[in-house]
């Protein structure tokens, strides 16, 4: 069973949607983080994404800022929507309690280790129930989340050294991956060799099935006005290593996330998959958003 926690976004968008269509991910929930775009915006997307998708699961909102710092959207990439300006059916649903109760609840209501976070987005409501629910973090089963920069440049804050789920608030990231808990982080080293170009999403279009299609919109409002040929899928990456983990290859590296939120030599081992088979987890990711 997992809870995904995002900040939809272009990509969270894809990640939900196929983690929802999966027979083979028992979703229970989503908390929703400010990241990509404000907290109200980010679980309004998320609530219209569960409903596109079929699926009653709730969604939680959690924290509308980072741990310390001032709120960073992302507007340039994923429009002042959160969504690239892709316009979603609206959802029937209201937002349901907050994030923070609900995964202390769920954790404390499960066997300990058998709930798995899938983390889209700044990791601040994982930070949170650290701090706020320790009996029932302590009963996570495993996190895996999209975020980092390992041996490769970042895309956030001074210099691009950091990502930006993790350089968006540093602070969560240090009290996440500093705990000694069981966690694979999967870094812009690997996502960005995941990537849509046009033919993939032809072959969504192809389907006519309304996630595969909606998908490819979101992805064409990823590629924005640029002349890219191809853009990256950063957050798929979760469900897919969650499901095809025999698919990427990760290492164990020596890391902390330092003030800034980058990824720096350190006493803390962390699982980082620096590398994927690209053409196979598309043609997996294709499958579900058509399913
Ligand atoms: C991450 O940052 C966000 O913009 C994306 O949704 C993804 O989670 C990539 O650095
Ligand atoms: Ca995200």
């Amino acid at each position: 069973m997992i809870v995904i926690d995002t900040d939809p976004g272009l990509d969270d968008a894809l990640a939900i949607l196929f983690a929802l269509r999966s027979p083979l991910l028992e979703v229970a929930a989503l908390t929703s983080v400010s990241g990509n775009i404000g907290l109200g915006l980010t679980t309004a997307n998320a609530l219209n994404l569960v409903a596109l998708a079929g699926s009653k699961v709730p969604v939680h909102p959690g924290a509308d800022a980072p741990l310390a710092r001032a709120h960073e959207p992302e507007i340039a990439i994923h429009g002042d929507d959160g969504l690239g300006g892709v316009v979603l059916p609206a959802s029937p649903e209201a937002p349901a309690g907050s994030a923070i109760a609900a995964l202390a609840q769920l954790l404390m209501e499960h066997p300990a280790d058998s709930l798995d976070l899938h983390c889209l987005g700044p990791l601040t409501n994982i930070a949170l129930l650290l701090d706020q629910a320790p009996e029932a973090a302590a009963r996570i089963g495993r996190i895996i989340a999209m975020g980092g920069a390992v041996d490769t440049h970042g895309n956030f804050g001074p210099g691009n050294r950091a990502e930006f789920n993790l350089g968006q608030d540093p602070e969560a990231a240090q009290r996440v991956l500093h705990a000694g808990l069981d966690v694979v982080l999967i870094p812009l080293d690997a996502t960005r060799q995941f990537r849509a170009d046009a033919a993939w999403l032809a072959a969504l279009r192809a389907t006519g099935q309304v996630a595969a299609v909606t998908s490819a919109d979101l992805v064409q409002a990823y590629f924005g006005e640029t002349e890219r040929e191809s853009r990256p899928l950063h957050d798929p990456c979760v469900p897919l290593y969650a499901l095809f983990p025999d698919l990427f290859t990760v290492e164990t590296r020596p890391l902390q996330v330092d003030g800034i939120g980058a990824l720096v030599e350190g006493p803390h081992p962390i699982r980082v998959a620096m590398g994927l088979d690209a053409p196979a987890l598309r043609a997996h990711l294709l499958e579900g958003l058509a399913a």
